[in-house]
């Protein structure tokens, strides 16, 4: 479901962000390396109880992830998170929380540390994805999270994604602003603990057709871009580039191939773990 017209405009926006970051001699982005993806389950806030959540995990740990060369990281609800990271022994899987408080001060009701993140074998951290957004984070929180999340060794999915897109291509100014934003104060020591999530709000849940692999590649482009113009060519580019929304087994290796995305994150489609492992295996 592509919401641009083919218009020239199109094509257009597409040559200019190539020239941009890929100028002189390279006409075209280099080939996106085989080196490890990183796929990303989101399971958001399910399943409602500690039983279920074992299931999904049992079925999981089952997968015979040796012919699955990407990392591999579930995100449970925090009340789950330590059942699996801190007991499960056999290092297939990596584990991340999906929020991490803004604050470092011990007087502050119902958040959660990146150092209680971290204690409870974390490695990464999902920030300012949408539906969190949606409740009035801003991308200065956003950004102190993030601060926060690096300095105590967590790597980092910085969601960014327009809720809605617009011909005069408004929305690439908007996930621009949200990704120089967000980055506002970032060390480039950290830099290997980045990675940058594109999520159109759009294309988040609706468990079927989502953004064209052409647009995705497009975006995946634009944000280069845009991470080249935040740090320097050579650190933007190392950042890798993931896409998130309504990922399923049927869409899954096609957006990787054609968006040239390193890896994907996966709400709905990771809570059933049959699904998860066909993605798994398809990519
Ligand atoms: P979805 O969710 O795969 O269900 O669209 C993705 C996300 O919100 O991270």
């Amino acid at each position: 479901m592509s919401i641009f017209k083919k218009t020239s405009k199109k094509i257009a926006v597409k040559k200019t962000i190539k020239k941009d970051i890929f100028p002189k001699n390279k006409k075209s982005a280099p080939k996106v390396s085989v080196k490890r993806k990183l796929i990303v389950a989101n399971w958001k806030m399910n399943p409602v109880d500690l039983k279920e959540a074992t299931k999904i995990f049992t079925v999981l740990k089952r997968i015979d992830l040796k012919k699955v060369k990407d990392t591999v990281v579930i995100c449970p609800p925090d009340t789950y998170l330590a059942d699996f990271s801190l007991k499960y022994k056999g290092g297939k899987f990596k584990f991340g929380a999906q929020d991490v408080s803004v604050s470092n001060n011990p007087e502050s009701t119902g958040e959660i540390s990146a150092e209680m993140l971290k204690n409870l074998k974390a490695e990464y951290v999902i920030v300012g994805h949408s539906e969190r957004r949606a409740l009035g984070e801003t991308n200065s929180v956003v950004a102190k999270k993030i601060l926060n999340a690096v300095d105590k060794g967590l790597k980092v999915i910085l969601c960014v994604g327009e809720e809605h897109r617009d011909v005069n291509g408004d929305y690439l100014r908007f996930i621009e602003k949200q990704l120089i934003e967000s980055l506002d104060g970032f060390n480039k020591k950290y830099i290997a603990n980045l990675y940058v999530a594109y999520e159109p709000v759009w294309a988040i849940g609706k468990g079927h057709a989502s953004l064209e692999s052409n647009d995705l590649h497009q975006m995946n482009l634009f944000i280069k871009k845009v991470l080249v113009s935040i740090f320097d060519r050579k650190i933007g580019l190392s950042v890798p580039i993931i896409y998130g929304g309504s990922v399923d087994e049927e869409n899954a290796k096609q957006l990787i191939e054609a968006g040239e995305v390193e890896g994907l994150l996966i709400g709905r489609a990771s809570l059933n773990p049959y699904v998860f492992t066909k993605i798994l295996k398809s990519l």
